[in-house]
């Protein structure tokens, strides 16, 4: 098989950690007998230093020629005091929507061997396996209109909280289907008691519902999530929500799977005409600016985004499942990064890549 793949490392610790996830991607390729065509391209606070513009058409057509695309992460402090059109950020936002990826998985898993990485009781982290399902192309992060008003000392400032019907069904489709290879069950999360949006959200996902007799659904306000994922996390299987819960359930879902350096992602949208999936793959953390450099970075979120696009682009379960397989023993030999807080030294961000090579079989 022939993967093409596109390469973007992005900003502060991107580089080296996809730097990590690309060794261990062409040593399954060696291994298995693939071919990988490995491009790179621009994006993020890099791109604005090369072009001034965080998302170059370079990179747009690179993206849409590839069959999938790793990303690192975006964002550097140089950049905080642009208005949002103008960010590192932006670049990434715009190619989520070129691609067209309006579904963001973002599994959080707890391994055994990193239940003392969490800052939480044992008890309670122990077993967490849940798939938080988050819309990825809408919602307050493009909604119209959006901007700020009004003269200096007198602004006010709006954005939108924007789905259509489509929208909200596409995404929890997904969910549900999802839910149908794990556990069965549903939890979907919105803001039903005050929002116009979620009371929609809600109606769409009920009436979803019975087309899934099978699946346990089950409402909730996203404030109570938020308690409920540190009180109860085993309690959940698949967690469907919009773009910005979404995005603030995950960061506080890493707690639970040990540090954020644990979270990959897969981003998936349109099935391409063979049934792959055209997808973007990323860690869930980001650019990490403080810590840039130093092989501090943690890679095996990257590594796990790899292990996604192997799986949902290319369809290689087997060669995926070796790469997740490679990660837990890794994990389980001790020798990590220190955000996992190991007992002995740290390991360097690659000297995991390399362990994680070294551990696939
Ligand atoms: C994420 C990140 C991004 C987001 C930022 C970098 C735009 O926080 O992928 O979770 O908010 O989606
Ligand atoms: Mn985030």
């Amino acid at each position: 098989m022939h993967w093409r793949v596109l390469v973007l490392p992005g900003d502060g610790i991107g580089p080296e950690v996809t730097r990590e996830a690309v060794r261990v991607l062409e040593h399954v390729a060696a291994k298995w007998g693939h071919s990988i065509e490995l491009r790179e391209g621009l994006l993020g606070g890099a791109a604005i230093r090369a072009t001034g513009n965080p998302f170059p058409a370079e990179t747009r057509k690179l993206a849409l020629e590839s069959d999938a695309t790793l990303l690192g992460a975006v964002g550097l402090p140089e950049f905080d005091d642009l208005p949002p059109s103008e960010r590192p950020e932006k670049g990434l936002l715009g190619l989520r929507k070129a691609l067209d990826v309006y579904a963001n998985l973002r599994p959080v898993y707890c391994y055994e061997s990193l239940i003392e990485s969490s800052p939480l009781k044992n008890d309670i982290v122990r077993g967490t396996d849940i798939l938080i399902v988050r819309e990825l192309t809408g919602g307050l992060y493009f909604g119209q209109p959006r901007g700020v008003e009004g003269a200096a000392g007198a602004e006010t400032a709006l954005n939108s909280m924007v789905y259509s019907r489509g929208e909200i069904e596409r995404v929890c489709r997904m969910a549900f289907e999802l839910a149908r290879n794990r556990r069965g069950k549903l939890t979907s999360v919105d803001k039903a008691n005050v929002l116009e949006n979620s009371q929609l959200w809600r109606r769409v996902v009920t009436q979803l519902a019975a087309e899934y007799p099978d699946i346990e659904l089950e409402h909730m306000l996203v404030d109570n999530c938020a308690m409920q994922l540190l009180l109860r996390p085993t309690a959940f299987d698949v967690v469907v929500t919009e773009n910005l819960f979404g995005d603030i359930l995950s960061d506080e879902g890493s707690v639970l799977a040990g540090s954020i350096g644990m979270l990959p992602s897969a981003s998936i949208g349109s099935q391409l005409p063979n049934g792959a999936w055209r997808g973007l793959y990323e860690p869930v953390h980001g650019s990490a600016p403080d810590i840039a450099g130093q092989g501090k970075a943690n890679p095996l979120a990257a590594i796990g985004s790899a292990a996604a696009m192997l799986e949902y682009s290319f369809g290689l379960t087997e060669e995926a499942a070796a790469i997740n397989d490679a990660v837990s023993a890794v994990l389980d030999s001790g020798g990590v990064t220190a955000d996992l807080k190991p007992a002995g030294p740290p390991a360097s961000t690659e000297e995991v890549g390399r362990a994680v090579c070294a551990a696939i079989n």
